[in-house]
């Protein structure tokens, strides 16, 4: 087969046969096609979006381009949660033992983060000793023992995605719903589960900025996943703030065992824990096919009996952690930001706040960055929220002095103030 004629076709509105579509993810995934090549039908594939049908095919191909993992033997349901990703979303880590401890067997790979969003796979880096690079016998055999793994992403599995998204990343055709799509779930059908919960962040802290385009990304993943054969559920959350108090890594993974623990939260924490707790219920009811106040039941029962924390614990320690809740990594300077006079919180925009952890050195810019896992911004109520004078509205951990400064700064633009009552926003945009 010739990749040129793939391109042409591509390029002039024709489609794809499913040969020609795994000719491209094996080229993609052994090299043998180069990147000017792909890149070329990348751009193509961005103007003449791929169909419904043309998107099933290459996502199976992706996933057939690598390794898949066989789950036959482990306890039923298998199931995956994943997010798009957002500021201050370690849900992650609250929804995987949670899960695990209602009895499913949750597999997971997940990805670090790029940009403004943090990958779980960062947030958890902050553990030590944490392994969080398994090989697929490794994930299969810890799934099987304790219900529960997670890793980054392996170069055995997909390996078509990992070429095609790299190229997406610098080619400006990252915002395409069929690459999207077939990106996400090209994992999942290799990752082995047979039910996923999509959370789609819809604001501008996450991959979609509106509301239409987190429908439409729902609706593909739904589509995609029906032709392939997974049982798939996706929910549109809100990312216009950050999710929860926490935003930064070693900060996240903190404000998730607070949840585990049931320690006491800050109202920006206690909508964390909701969302979580949601999010965990929907994904319950629908892999038991039971309703879901009796799936938030069930949620609610691990943790407040100490089961989700206890699985928490067993999880960490099964890939290297030691054992017991992980310590917190204090950052060198602590600055609270306090309200000047009483007013009404109007906006904490997720994606400024995102960009000053990131200028605080808690996300990458570019691959090779090293992330300080210390350091991050932590809200204290939810947008619609009132303070008083003197009260704390921000908290800012850093390195030193001066980045603290700066972030100050940068969060003056990012939170609004109102002397009138402000509406709160919703969790969930979608039923
Ligand atoms: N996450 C992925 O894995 N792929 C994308 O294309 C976007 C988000």
């Amino acid at each position: 087969m010739n990749f040129v004629s793939i391109i042409e076709q591509r390029r002039d509105g024709g489609v794809h046969s499913p040969e020609g579509l795994t000719f491209l993810a094996n080229g993609a995934a052994d090299g043998s096609i180069p990147a000017y090549q792909l890149s070329a039908w990348l751009m193509a594939a961005y103007l003449n979006p791929l169909t419904l049908d043309e998107t099933a095919d290459l996502t199976r191909a992706m996933a057939e381009s690598g390794e898949t993992l066989d789950l036959a033997g482990l306890p039923k349901p298998w199931v995956d949660k994943h997010s798009t990703g957002g500021v201050g979303d370690k849900s992650t880590l609250v929804a995987m033992p949670v899960l695990a401890a209602c009895g499913l067997t949750m597999v997971k790979m997940s990805g670090r983060g790029l940009g403004l969003t943090g990958g779980t796979i960062d947030k958890l880096s902050s553990v030590d000793g944490l392994r969080l690079s398994l090989s697929p016998a490794e994930m299969v055999a810890q799934a099987r023992e304790i219900g529960i793994v997670l890793t980054g992403q392996s170069t055995e599995l997909a390996p078509a995605d990992k070429a095609l998204y790299e190229l997406r990343d610098v080619t400006g055709t990252v915002t395409s719903i069929p690459l999207i799509a077939s990106s996400i779930l090209c994992k999942k059908l290799a990752g082995g589960a047979e039910f996923i919960t999509f959370d789609v962040k819809c604001g501008s802290g996450g991959l979609v900025h509106c509301l239409y385009s987190a429908q439409e990304l729902a609706y593909w993943l739904q589509e995609i996943g029906d032709r392939l054969g997974l049982k798939v559920t996706a929910k549109i959350s809100d990312m216009s703030q950050p999710l929860g108090g926490a935003s930064g890594n070693d900060l996240e993974v903190q404000e998730a065992q607070m949840v585990l623990y049931g320690d006491s939260l800050d109202p920006a924490q206690a909508r964390f824990s909701e969302f979580a707790r949601r999010l965990c219920a929907h994904t319950l009811a629908f892999a038991l096919n039971i309703h879901e106040d009796e799936a938030r039941g069930q949620v609610d029962a691990v943790l407040s009996d100490g089961r989700a924390a206890a699985k928490w614990e067993q999880w960490l320690t099964a890939q290297g952690a030691a054992p017991g809740r992980v310590p917190p990594k204090p950052a060198p300077v602590v600055l609270d930001l306090l309200a000047e006079r009483d007013f009404w919180l109007v906006r904490q925009d997720a994606a400024e706040i995102g960009r000053a952890v990131l200028e605080l050195g808690g996300g990458r810019k570019t691959k090779e960055d090293r992330i300080d896992p210390r350091v991050g911004v932590c809200v204290h109520r939810p947008v619609g929220s009132r303070f008083s004078e003197g009260e704390p509205f921000a908290t800012i951990h850093a390195a030193d002095e001066d980045a603290a400064a700066r972030a100050a700064k940068s969060l003056q633009a990012a939170i609004e103030f109102s002397n009138e009552p402000v509406a709160e926003a919703p969790l969930f945009l979608s039923p």
